[in-house]
């Protein structure tokens, strides 16, 4: 099995984001979804994620690939986290640097939609410091308190947790 990397090129006007496909996630695409995360975990954005998590919830995952160098390899990646049966997170939502802008983390969005439809979520959110970029897509800013399984979850074991920045959106489908 070929393992799928992250994409990293210092080209990064390349169009490569057009080249992208979105699929559901494979087990080859573990290393380059776990770099991808980490990467934007050491920045701030991103909760970080371990191999054994990302395995675990791998039905859950979608990916965007490129072809480059003979393999595919990860340009963005995102997850469904399901609360309950009606409630989901948004969750892990990352583009490599080499790709955005290239609407590749918009593909993502729309097909993650599309999955949470066919699994009949209700509501999904997302805590975000991208705020604007889920507008785009009819969520709406709302509080922290309506989630209140992820914050046991997540919030209360964060080191932010006293100043954390990070909005609420949510949108019902
Ligand atoms: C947010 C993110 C996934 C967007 O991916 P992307 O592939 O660059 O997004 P797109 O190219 O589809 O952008 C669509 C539009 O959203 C805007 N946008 C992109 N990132 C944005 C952000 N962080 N905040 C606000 N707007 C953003 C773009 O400017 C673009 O607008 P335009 O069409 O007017 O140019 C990407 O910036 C990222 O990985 N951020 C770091 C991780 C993160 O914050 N994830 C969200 C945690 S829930």
């Amino acid at each position: 099995m070929t393992q799928t990397r992250p994409f990293t090129t210092a080209t990064t006007a390349m169009a490569v984001g057009a080249l992208s496909a979105v699929r559901p996630a494979t087990q080859a695409d573990v290393p380059g979804i776990l770099a991808l995360v980490q990467e934007h975990a050491r920045r701030g954005n991103l909760l970080p994620r371990t191999r054994d998590s990302i395995e675990a919830s791998l039905p859950d995952w979608l990916v965007a690939v490129v072809p480059h160098g003979g393999a595919l390899e990860v340009l963005g990646c995102v997850q469904l986290l399901a609360y309950s049966p009606r409630l989901t997170e948004v969750r892990s939502l990352a583009v490599s640097d080499a790709a955005r802008g290239q609407g590749v983390g918009s593909r993502l969005m729309v097909a993650l939609i599309a999955e949470a439809g066919r699994r009949q979520v209700h509501t999904l959110f997302a805590l975000t410091h991208a705020v604007d970029f889920f507008l785009r897509f009819g969520f709406t800013v709302t509080e922290h308190s309506r989630f209140p399984d992820k914050v046991w979850r997540d919030c209360r074991i964060c080191p932010l947790r006293k100043r954390c920045t990070e909005i609420a959106v949510s949108l019902k489908l």
